[in-house]
């Protein structure tokens, strides 16, 4: 959410700065800024409303060869999308940009009488702040220090002034930063993908940390001003990852790499031979394991609902073990208490997702052993939690997430396994799982190739509605309200899901023509009852899309039947074909599928 770069070396920086602003876009895309520092305490400060390309246009008027400079993509929080909130934000002689919020900004800004606000952002605030605090015989670093210290809320800022060319000071508290170094450069950024092709050489601010970076080197302090020793690390991104190599879409091409991203999910970890799991990051013994008696999963979105429907794959895994899950948003703030020998599952694609971070620390507040089920490499999460599980789906560039989701489910799967294992359930009882999630990426690979064109075409025909009804019974009910949320998200059609058997206590009052409704069913035990849910929808004039892998008979306007060997992973499946229905409406509408509106990637705001 928001992405922030910054640049010090020796090559021209307004270059460095927009290219990495471009892959930090889909953080945020209402509107992006970059100032540069050059000669005779000259600044160049350029703003644009929309779009990193309303910038480059910009750059391209105003070229200048200065090789210091920090940059912003903004998603809005306060104050509209428009060039005067886009950052950098300017006090005196300083630019500041920044990710988070300022909570005390209205008291702050009270006391701030000297200077005339421009703009309506809690940024403002904070670079007039820190210019309050910069008389003639104090340092950048000091004055930021000082107002980090008056400021509650959140944030990853980087600033500059044209009193101190040659240093860039960036600080974060609950915002990811990432200083990248190379013998003769620094290079800032709120995200590593905007590292590659630079340096893997990295340093992850902590919270708390202020960073004086120069040229030729970074140095830490704290916020009492003593020093603190850096830790360079070796990131892993890989370039490719990052591009959208012929893909019309990157959400077209996360959706497809599935059966890639998920074999390196499941690699090493499933031994299909001996029917066995081993996950290697959990941090606890065989005796810890069999120790679990109650599991709570914690997430947003999306990763929200892949734990729910892993717990219904939990509960079936292990006898006796009770599970809940919860919105991280909402537990954060809720009275709740933890049965003795809980684990917490976090769950997270980008690792710094504000309410699902304060919602860990509360958890582990109370000593409860916490374990991250987390995509991204080195995210706050990740290095907050007790241990866990990457998952190993690579980077999500595109807003809305689709291939975590699936890693996140099979992570949680394997879990659940390894419990079962500890408790001295049976190979036998475990072993159709097993079989299962070996299989899966050959049968999402073999849904995507055979169903994509079909899938295309029926999206065509449901498009031009305003809204979905989504409904499924059992596991397929989390997948109705991802696939809800997929759809929602990237095409705006209003969408709702729905379980099978809850259509009838409300929701089947709003069936009539301006709504479609997409049935989800499974061949097995609930197969009839999911139909005659479906059959009260048509009997109210629906225009049902039924998903399934049934050859039975199923009276619908429009059926998928995928053949898939699998059983009790086949929702994993119908999700996936979800996924791509939810794509090819939003592509059918003439949508901006990677950056819908409103929306930004990684939510670090409360
Ligand atoms: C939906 C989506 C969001 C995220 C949610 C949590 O497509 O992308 O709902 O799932 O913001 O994000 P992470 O997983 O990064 O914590």
């Amino acid at each position: 959410m928001c992405g922030i770069v910054g640049y010090i070396g020796e090559r021209g920086a307004q270059g460095v700065l927009t290219s990495g602003l471009r892959r930090l876009e889909y953080r945020g895309y209402d509107s992006a800024g970059i100032v540069t520092l050059g000669a005779n305490n000259q600044a160049t400060l350029l703003r644009a409303e929309g779009k990193v390309s309303e910038l480059d246009k910009l750059v391209l008027s105003h070229e200048n060869k200065d090789t210091v400079g920090i940059g912003h993509t903004r998603w809005a929080t306060h104050g509209e999308p428009s060039e005067t909130n886009a950052h950098p934000h300017k006090a005196g002689d300083i630019y500041l940009v920044h990710n988070g919020i300022i909570e005390n900004y209205k008291e702050l800004k009270a006391e701030l009488k000297n200077h005339s606000f421009e703009s309506q952002t809690d940024t403002e605030v904070l670079v007039a702040l820190v210019d309050s605090l910069y008389d003639k015989e104090t340092l950048l670093v000091d004055a930021v220090t000082q107002a980090l210290k008056l400021v509650v809320g959140t944030y990853g800022i980087a600033v500059v002034s044209t009193r101190e060319p040659d240093v860039i000071i960036v600080a974060r508290m609950g915002s990811p930063l990432i200083i990248g170094v190379n013998d003769d450069e620094t290079i800032i950024a709120s995200d590593a993908s905007a590292l590659v092709g630079h340096t893997d050489q990295a340093i992850y601010l902590n919270d708390g940390e202020i960073a004086v970076c120069r040229r030729d080197g970074v140095e830490l302090q704290d916020m009492s001003a003593q020093p603190i020793s850096t830790r360079v690390e070796t990131i892993e991104v890989d370039m490719q990852a990052i591009q959208k190599q012929g893909y019309d879409h990157f959400l077209l091409k996360e959706i497809s790499e599935q059966p890639v991203t998920l074999r390196s999910t499941l690699s090493g970890r499933v031994n299909v031979e001996d029917k066995l799991i081993k996950l290697g990051g959990l941090n606890l013994n065989t005796e810890e394991l069999r120790g679990i008696e109650h599991v709570t999963i914690i997430g947003c979105g999306t990763a929200y609902y892949a734990g729910l429907l892993s717990s219904y794959y939990l509960e079936q895994l292990v006898d006796g073990l009770t599970i809940d899950v919860a919105t991280a948003s909402e537990l954060r703030y809720r009275s709740f208490h933890l049965p003795k020998n809980t684990v917490a599952l976090v769950v997270s694609q980008s690792g710094e997702t504000a309410d699902t971070l304060a919602c860990l620390r509360e958890i582990k507040r109370r000593g409860v052993k916490t374990l991250g089920i987390i995509n991204a490499v080195g995210s706050t999460i990740a290095r907050e939690v007790d241990g866990g599980v990457y998952v190993h789906a690579g980077p999500e560039i595109s807003v809305a997430s689709t291939k975590a989701f699936t890693s996140q489910v099979a992570a949680m799967i394997m879990f659940g396994i390894q419990i079962a294992q500890a408790k001295g359930v049976g190979v036998q009882d475990t072993s159709s799982y097993i079989e299962e999630l070996d299989q899966l990426p050959n049968e999402i690979e073999a849904v995507i190739a055979n169903y994509k064109e079909q899938i295309s075409a029926i999206a065509k025909r449901y498009a031009h509605y305003d809204h979905a009804l989504y409904f499924g019974r059992d596991t397929l009910f989390p997948v109705a309200l991802e696939g809800a949320l997929k759809l929602k998200e990237i095409s705006y059609i209003q969408a709702e899901g729905y379980a099978a058997g809850e259509l009838k206590h409300g929701p089947i009052a709003l069936v009539d023509d301006t709504f479609f409704e997409v049935a989800l069913l499974l061949d097995n035990w609930l197969f009839d009852k999911s139909l005659s849910a479906l059959s009260e929808v048509n009997a109210r004039g629906g225009h049902v899309f039924a998903i399934t892998n049934s050859k039975k008979e199923i009276d619908a306007e429009e059926t998928l039947r995928i053949d898939t060997k699998l059983d009790l992973l086949a929702p994993i499946v119908i999700n996936v074909v979800q996924q791509l229905f939810a794509y090819y409406v939003a592509v059918a509408r003439g949508n901006d599928v990677d950056q819908p509106r409103n929306l930004a990637k990684s939510v670090t705001v409360e």
